[in-house]
């Protein structure tokens, strides 16, 4: 068996972006992936790591003075996150004398290319491998919660993985057995890293590529208790673009690498940046662990600020109130229409009331009836549907769906009574938030503030530090901070003087309240007229 130090030089000899063996087994990893049978491939969330990512999840291990390494690979596939692993310690950055390798994969077809590349390493390296392959749930719970007849595994000093993604069933096998372990969670993705971390020795390290979607959402909550109880996040590594990580295989989530350190102080959290995985524009900084799980909050969402600089929402002292202290609530939109199908019409008629869907808000207003929209345009009132209908009034509403390709995860607009002057009540369909009072309509200019301020950028921008996807649910609404009521309602008359202002006039109107700490209706000469997209100059009170 040849040395480290040997394998080290024959490393340093390569020129490419990628050492050889990993650049080998990055063309098992092309092949593996086309010849996995697509069904599988998603019924065991098969997607392989690029090297290049594998590369850089291997470098955010800290190396310590440890003189053996126990390692565990969790969904293994063709073991390149293990390869990545081993080929930091041979160029050096590791004190190990031995690795040994636990690379759990549950499907046979499989072992050969995982084989394959331990058996690389084998001869170069002095490591221990062993392939499993049992389902790496069942083994994990049994080994932390006792089986007689499974063999306990050990305490692993390092665990690095890409975990399937695969929605767990609430009366499922592996639902009962996670449950045993004390684990209540909704994806196999965040069962795989809680059951890593949990097999971790003290002070062991995880490094993990994951969707984004635990850092928020009820769903997730006990996951994020569950990690946040047990270790310290170290570092988090966001992709800016969806679809660029896993680009081979067309993956659309968009993805975080995590680095925790098992039973470690909770100190500053080194956040990077990149859009894909040439990690050719990474940026830095470092976060205060109160930027990342905000004190107070119980959901306990993960934020993932880009940059060091506190944005307006954060810097700025004024907005800091909740809904319910502004006495307003948000509730997802009651007409759920696949079960009130036969009281849907495709237009008003007497005795139906409007039906309001995302797609009537367009420019932030209702425009309605939309013959041309393809879904229902009205609702019949009567005793079965009237429950589910709110008075008429005015109503700040978000659309909960945005196309990956949109610039804006949050799209806020106002509701008129005047839109609908013959009818005393409205139906909301469930793709929309509603903003209401006591499920009553709220004054004009508080809905039109609500809808203007959440349309602006930094709205937006701190949005997206929690949320990852394109969902925006009435829970995250519920838990961001807002202006006071009065500021919202000065934002509104600002707003309703200046007809809809366009994005650029909002983010002004905002960063001015946050500097003057003057919200617009107390400051005339900020007051800038607008007429729909045209600048007509300076406000002048009329
Ligand atoms: C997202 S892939 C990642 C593979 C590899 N870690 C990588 O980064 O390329 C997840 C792997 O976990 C395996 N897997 C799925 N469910 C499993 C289970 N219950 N136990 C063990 N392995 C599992 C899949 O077959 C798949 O190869």
């Amino acid at each position: 068996m040849k040395s480290t130090t040997h394998f080290r030089q024959e490393c340093q000899g390569a020129t490419q972006e990628v050492i050889p063996l990993l650049s080998e087994i990055e063309q098992s990893r092309l092949t593996a992936s086309n010849a996995a049978d697509p069904k599988k491939k998603s019924q065991l969330g098969q997607f392989f790591t690029p090297a290049k990512i594998a590369q850089f999840m291997a470098s955010l291990f800290v190396p310590g003075a440890k003189d053996n390494c126990r390692l565990l690979d969790a969904g293994a596939g063709i073991g390149s996150l293990t390869a990545a692993f081993l080929e930091r310690w041979a160029s050096g950055a590791f004190n190990f004398q031995r690795v040994e390798v636990d690379a759990f994969e549950i499907d046979n077809c499989l072992h050969p290319y995982l084989n394959q590349t331990l058996e690389k390493y084998r001869q170069h390296l002095n490591i221990a491998p062993t392939i499993r392959g049992d389902d790496f749930v069942h083994a994990a719970v049994d080994s932390l919660c006792g089986n007689l007849f499974a063999e306990p595994l050990p305490r692993y000093t390092h665990a690095i993985l890409n975990p399937p993604y695969k929605k767990i069933r609430s009366n499922s096998a592996h639902r009962s057995a996670l449950r045993r372990a004390g684990i209540e969670t909704v994806n196999l993705y965040s069962a795989f890293v809680a059951l890593s971390l949990s097999l971790l020795e003290d002070r062991g390290q995880l490094v993990a590529i994951i969707p984004r979607s635990f850092c928020n959402g009820p769903y997730y909550r006990p996951f994020r208790e569950y990690i946040l109880e047990r270790a310290a996040i170290r570092r988090m590594h966001l992709f800016a673009s969806r679809n660029k990580a896993f680009k081979d295989d067309d993956v659309l989530q968009e993805n975080v690498i995590i680095m925790l350190e098992r039973g470690a102080h909770q100190g500053n959290v080194t956040v990077t940046t990149s859009t894909d995985d040439r990690f050719a524009d990474m940026e830095m900084h470092s976060s205060p662990f109160d930027r990342i799980v905000l004190p107070g909050i119980p959901e306990r969402f993960i934020h993932v600020p880009t940059s060091s600089e506190l944005g307006v929402i954060e810097r700025s002292g004024a907005i800091c109130c909740t809904l319910e202290g502004i006495g307003i609530k948000v509730s997802t939109g009651p007409v759920v229409d696949f079960r009130l199908k036969k009281h849907l019409c495709s237009m008003p008629d007497a005795g139906t009331v409007p039906l309001l869907y995302p797609g009537h808000f367009r420019n932030r207003i209702a425009e309605w009836p939309k013959p041309e929209l393809n879904k229902p345009n009205a609702i019949r009132r009567n005793a079965e549907t009237e429950k589910w209908l709110y008075p008429n009034g005015f109503y700040c509403v978000v659309r909960r769906f945005s196309s990956k390709e949109e610039k804006r995860r949050i799209v806020a607009s106002v509701v008129s009574p005047d839109r609908f002057p013959d009818d005393e009540v409205l139906g909301f369909e469930n793709h929309l938030d509603v903003f209401h009072e006591e499920r009553r309509g709220l004054p004009e200019a508080l809905a039109h503030g609500l809808a203007t301020f959440l349309n602006t950028t930094a709205v937006d921008e701190n949005f997206r530090r929690f949320n990852g996807h394109t969902q925006v649910n009435a829970t995250d609404l519920r838990l961001m901070k807002y202006p006071s009521r009065k500021n919202l309602i000065a934002l509104g008359e600002w707003a309703m003087r200046c007809h809809e202002p366009i994005q650029r006039l909002i983010d002004e109107q905002l960063d001015i309240a946050w500097e003057t700490e003057v919200w617009v209706a107390e400051a005339p000469s900020h007051l800038i007229h607008f007429d729909g997209e045209r600048f007509l100059g300076p406000y002048n009170e009329p």
